[in-house]
């Protein structure tokens, strides 16, 4: 029996059914009552939102959400029952909008539903077929579309943005930060300090050369004893305003990174007990951490907050696409311009958003086709991504979401340093996270957005 047969068949079924069901249960609203209860810092009407969630979402979208009625069905429950784990997969509501009242709602999952109200693609058409009632009506898109505008406006826009892009999915750098600036010149120093390794020859700028986009521009690092990481370097740049540091998310921020290279065998092959000694005979920076440092002056943990406070300053503004997103209209072009939107239709926004187009959810690669089987090197250890550290089969091939700020730097691309080819790089994300088709021309116009993002460290572009 082909497909649309049995679509009909079921149709039928489905009235035959509604006809016979007692009235009261097809009138069960809200379905899912109470699934979806979010923190609602500002003003909007979030009792409306998450109705509006609850009744045509939630099914799919958070685990264990009552069924409708018909999927007793068994062609309706097997057809459904796919959907809710792929849906599950691509997104977990009730994980994005946290129930304790105090986490905001990310941007990620904010970007994630806009994608999907303005491309009008959820629920999925081949459930509508069965659940006449699922679409989201034209008013119920407006709201939800409203609600993530100013949600975002008042708690995600960077200050002095246009007024035009106050909602928008991407924001841009700060123009400056107010830091210690001693703070900061302590950090810079150690950051460059080759002290920090086991044979006082490997600093953190080995690895990240801010001369180099804030990484080596090598595929894998090369640590101490000339030995070879097995993982790309991310950049440094902008690293500040990640959610979590590492590919797979495994230290909470910038001072509790900078632990682990220090004690990584084939990075500085060390351990902090080794390292302060040398630091100690140092008179001057004994001097200097007592001055930034009263209460306990050089220790371990100060050369780490000091790191990163450093690394707090590494930020890229003034690009081209900042100056536009700050009103300077004609900072970019229109084919960059046009680059940008076809980013936000395919989809790309929807985990590359917020400050940094990036830094803030984990996300498998090859969410649509298996990327690793296309690579043909053997699946190894550092491919499994966030379930290294979590052991959780749903982390399973999820990273953190790399930022796209100053790619024209900091090549090669993904964590397996596969490509220095930007474009290559775009194809990867657009054949093995969509199956929305792309023409070669949407991947040039895509890449000519990018290079706008290039920005300015100390004044200068980086390049
Ligand atoms: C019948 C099940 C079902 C319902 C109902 C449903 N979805 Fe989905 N959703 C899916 C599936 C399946 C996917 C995987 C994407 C695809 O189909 O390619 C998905 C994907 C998504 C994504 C991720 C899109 C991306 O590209 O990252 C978002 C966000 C989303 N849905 C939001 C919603 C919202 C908001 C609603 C309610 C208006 C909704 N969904 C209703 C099944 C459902
Ligand atoms: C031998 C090369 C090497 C050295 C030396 C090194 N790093 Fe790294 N760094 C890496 C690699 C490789 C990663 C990615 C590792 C991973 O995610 O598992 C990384 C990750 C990072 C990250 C996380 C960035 C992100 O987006 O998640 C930061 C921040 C960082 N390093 C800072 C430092 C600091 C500070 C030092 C000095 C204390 C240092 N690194 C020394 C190679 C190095
Ligand atoms: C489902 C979330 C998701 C979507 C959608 C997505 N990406 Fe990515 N992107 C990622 C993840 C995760 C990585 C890192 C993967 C890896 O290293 O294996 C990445 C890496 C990249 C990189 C490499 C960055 C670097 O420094 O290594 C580029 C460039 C990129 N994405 C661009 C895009 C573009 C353009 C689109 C749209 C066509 C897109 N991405 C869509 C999650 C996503």
């Amino acid at each position: 029996m082909n497909k649309s047969k049995r679509v009909i068949i079921l149709l039928v079924l489905l009235v035959v059914a509604a006809i016979l069901m007692p009235a009261s249960n097809l009138v069960i609203k809200p379905r899912n009552a109470g699934m979806i209860t979010g923190p609602m810092p500002i003003d909007v009407e979030w009792s409306n939102i998450a109705g509006i969630l609850e009744d045509k979402c939630v099914v799919c979208h958070v685990p264990g959400a009552d069924l409708p009625f018909y999927a007793s069905f068994p062609i309706a429950k097997g057809m459904m029952q796919a959907d809710i784990e792929e849906g599950l997969d691509f997104f977990d509501m009730a994980d994005a909008i946290r129930h304790s009242g105090e986490e905001p709602i990310s941007e990620v999952a904010l970007a994630k539903m806009e994608f999907v109200v303005d491309q009008a693609n959820m629920p999925p058409a081949r459930y509508l077929v069965m659940h006449w009632d699922g679409k989201l009506t034209e008013s119920e898109q407006a709201d939800l579309k409203a609600w993530i505008r100013k949600y975002r406006i008042q708690l995600y826009q960077t200050e002095g943005v246009a007024e035009e892009f106050a909602a928008e999915v991407v924001q841009p750098l700060p123009k400056a930060l107010e830091l210690d600036e001693a703070m900061v010149a302590l950090g810079n120093k150690l950051f460059h300090d080759p002290r920090l390794s086991g044979d006082d020859t490997i600093s953190c700028a080995s690895c990240h050369d801010l001369a180099k986009g804030g990484t080596d521009q090598a595929r894998f690092s090369t640590g101490i004893d000339g030995q070879m990481g097995d993982i790309n370097a991310p950049t440094v740049f902008n690293a500040g305003y990640a959610f979590s540091q590492f590919w797979d998310g495994r230290a909470a921020d910038l001072k509790e990174q900078a632990d682990g290279p220090v004690n990584n065998p084939i990075e500085m092959g060390t351990t902090w007990d080794e390292v302060m000694p040398k630091l100690e005979a140092d008179a001057e920076l004994v001097e200097t951490f007592k001055a930034l440092f009263p209460e306990d002056g050089l220790t371990s943990d100060n050369v780490m907050e000091a790191i990163a406070v450093f690394e707090s300053s590494l930020i890229t503004p003034n690009s081209r696409f900042d100056r536009y997103l700050y009103g300077e209209k004609d900072a970019i072009t229109a084919e960059e311009l046009a680059g940008y939107e076809r980013f936000k239709e395919i989809g790309c926004a929807g985990c590359h958003c917020g400050i940094i187009l990036g830094g803030a959810s984990y996300e498998q690669i090859g969410r649509k086709r298996d990327y690793f089987v296309d690579r043909g090197d053997d699946f190894a250890t550092p491919d499994q991504g966030r379930f290294n550290f979590s052991k959780d089969e749903r982390d399973m091939s999820k990273f953190k979401v790399p930022t796209l700020r100053n790619l024209v730097v900091t090549h090669p691309y993904l964590h397996d340093g596969t490509t220095s080819d930007l474009r290559e790089a775009v194809r990867i994300m657009a054949h093995y996270q969509f199956t929305t088709p792309y023409t070669d021309a949407d991947l040039d116009q895509i890449v000519a957005f990018l290079k706008t993002l290039t920005g300015e460290y100390n004044g200068q572009l980086l390049q």
